[in-house]
């Protein structure tokens, strides 16, 4: 049989009856009824039914049907038939026909699957990984692949298409950027000693590329991260990285809103708010303990440390900080389940979780009787109701917001509760431009370094900068905005400084003595020095903006090859160790005994199923 299909399995329809064709794919199912065979063709497109009846297409080819098993790859010609009533299958396109078989080609044989694909998602994830070949054949995860396809094309079409952005693309080999993350190195065979770093963004290049000209950037880039991987984190993503020349922060937010407008409405056929709000850092802090709320639900935190103070409980009366949330109908609770939330709150370094509950316009149970000089104000300023259970954390203002934060999403999942939209957007502004390092007592960047503060901050900056004056400089806002959906951090951006000057008090402030400034950002600070236009940019994190479209949690579902937890590709068995020869070449010398990951594929043999 000729390779040359005639149709894909996703295709035939009614009005194909009578034509003749010719399909290729996987056995997806078969079935012997007396002779008669059956075997679903699937491929990217579909499936369609083919039978083999011995009458029609002979006894060797029914003999070599016989013969096939799940995820052996075929070729079939054959004609188009109906199915006839009551043999329909309604859940398949193709459901109203058949093929009936006539020519068979097996192009490849495949050993029993160590896993049913209809079964995959009950099966460890470590072995689907192993067996990614095959786990991709499910119509799941080659739906998401479409997607990713699918965005990847419509991010071209509104930037490159209709916004003037040009694609560019950015070294691989470069050198460490300061973003905050551990950095993959590469070392260098024709410069021993010295290493190539892979980008954790193209961070610096593109801001180059405005210096250069360029005017509006786009990029699908690979980024690299040495950081422990996390549900929505890996050590190898893609970014959507734009940016652009002589615009303010509202031009960089129409256009990332253009895009995931466009995507959602092309993907999903939803509307985004238009525009998305926005939410100062502070405002996010207080009321959601997080600068990446999940506005779905509400349980807000409520800041009731002065309210703490009027009571004799010394871990309220004592703390820095106070806060609680209002779990709706959280009074059914049960005391095992109260306890077990004390619990968890400890894995975060909490002393524990007071709880108590609102019955009858006032607090019972749990802490109630120390609270009740302040019982009719907790409820009013709570707003609690019969029924609620009110959450408090009591500790440093960081780990109060931590906990409570995570306590609206771990209750909101455990409790089932109904969230107010299927996707919530929200802009997190006015970005603190430090942040206090309380382990090494020293001042590190939010964003990064090359951030704009707010105009009317500069000067303050500059005063700040040169005294040392580290409260002031913690005052300082900037022109960052980070896009949050759902919880998730889907991207980042800010306006950047331009001004040569300015970018080294910056970086003076936070601790980069002149000569590391030169050696870690020396050529963008020469660029900085030749003409730099006021520019700004955002990166969107593109797998989790997939993840958003496909409904997972697991980054790792939207990606074709990903890396486990610990960083392993467990499908070519990445990263392993190199041979002598090769390590003498590079001039590494290897300190300790290789930790390889454990073999995943046996052998090739049993690979090709021999
Ligand atoms: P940032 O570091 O915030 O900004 O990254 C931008 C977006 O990339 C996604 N992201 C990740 N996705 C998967 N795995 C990871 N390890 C990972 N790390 C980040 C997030 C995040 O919002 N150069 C700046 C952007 C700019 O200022 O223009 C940057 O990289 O969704």
């Amino acid at each position: 049989m000729s390779l040359m299909r005639t149709h894909n399995c996703g295709e035939l329809r009614a009005d194909h009856a009578g034509q003749d064709v010719s399909l290729c794919g996987w056995v997806a199912n078969w079935r012997d009824h007396g002779g008669l065979v059956f075997l679903d063709l699937r491929d990217r497109f579909g499936i369609t039914q083919i039978t083999f009846d011995p009458e029609e297409c002979g006894a060797d080819v029914t003999a070599l049907a016989q013969k096939a098993r799940n995820e052996w790859c075929l070729g079939v010609a054959g004609k188009v038939a109906l199915r006839g009533e009551g043999l329909e299958n309604p859940k398949l396109a193709t459901g109203k026909i058949e093929v009936r078989g006539l020519k068979l080609t097996v192009f490849s044989s495949c050993p029993t699957p160590p896993f049913e694909l209809a079964e995959a998602e009950k099966v460890a994830e470590d072995k689907r990984l192993e067996y990614r070949f095959l786990d991709l054949r499910r119509t799941k995860l080659q739906d998401t692949l479409k997607v990713r396809s699918d965005v990847m094309k419509i991010m071209r079409d509104v930037l490159v298409g209709e916004e003037g952005f040009l694609d560019i693309e950015t070294p691989i080999l470069t050198r460490a950027t300061p973003e905050g993350a551990r950095d993959f190195i590469v070392p260098s065979r024709l410069m021993p000693g010295s290493f190539y770093a892979l980008p954790q963004s193209p961070q610096l290049f593109k801001q180059i590329l405005m210096v250069g000209g360029c005017d509006r950037y786009m990029q699908l880039a690979k980024c690299f991260r040495d950081e422990d991987p996390r549900a929505d984190r890996v050590p190898e993503f893609t970014q959507l990285d734009i940016e652009l020349s002589f615009v303010d922060a509202d031009e960089v937010i129409r256009v990332a809103e253009r895009v995931v407008r466009e995507i959602w409405k092309q993907v999903l056929d939803k509307d985004v708010p238009d525009p998305i709000p926005h939410m100062s850092y502070d405002e996010a802090m207080r009321r959601f303990g997080t600068d990446r709320p999940d506005l779905r639900f509400g349980m807000e935190l409520h800041d009731v440390t002065e309210l703490g103070k009027k009571t004799d409980f010394k871990v309220f009366a004592n703390a820095p900080a106070v806060k609680c949330i209002v779990v709706p109908g959280g009074a059914s609770m049960t005391r095992k389940q109260t306890d077990a939330l004390a619990d968890w709150a400890k894995g975060f370094g909490a002393g524990g979780m007071p709880v108590t509950k609102v019955e009858g316009g006032t607090l019972a149970t749990g802490l109630a009787k120390f609270l009740e000089p302040i019982a009719a104000e907790l409820i009013s300023t709570t707003g609690a109701a019969d029924g609620d259970l009110i959450a408090f954390a009591a500790d440093k203002p960081k780990l109060v917001n931590k906990v409570l934060g995570e306590l609206r999403l771990k209750l909101a999942k455990d409790l089932e509760m109904e969230p107010s939209s299927d996707f919530a957007w929200v802009w997190i502004d006015e970005w603190p431009a430090f942040k206090y390092d309380e382990d090494k007592d020293t001042l590190t960047y939010s964003h990064h370094p090359f951030t704009m503060v707010n105009d009317d901050q500069v000067e303050a900056l500059l005063d700040a900068a040169k005294a040392g004056d580290r409260d002031k400089l913690l005052s300082i806002k900037t022109k960052a905005y980070d896009i949050v959906c759902n919880g998730y951090e889907l991207g980042g951006g800010s306006i950047r400084i331009h001004d040569i000057g300015l970018q080294r008090a910056v970086l003076t402030a936070l601790g980069v003595d002149e000569q590391r400034q030169q050696e870690n950002f020396g050529f963008l600070l020469k660029a900085l020095e030749y003409g730099a236009p006021p520019h700004g940019g955002l990166a969107f994190g593109f797998d989790r903006l997939v993840m958003m479209l496909r409904d997972t949690e697991n980054i790792r579902d939207v990606i074709a090859f990903p890396k486990t937890q610990t960083g392993v590709d467990l499908l070519c068995e990445a990263p392993a160790p190199v041979d002598d020869a090769q390590l003498a070449e590079a001039n590494i010398k290897v300190a300790t005994e290789p930790a390889a990951p454990k073999s995943a594929v046996k052998s090739l043999d049993e690979l090709v199923g021999k």
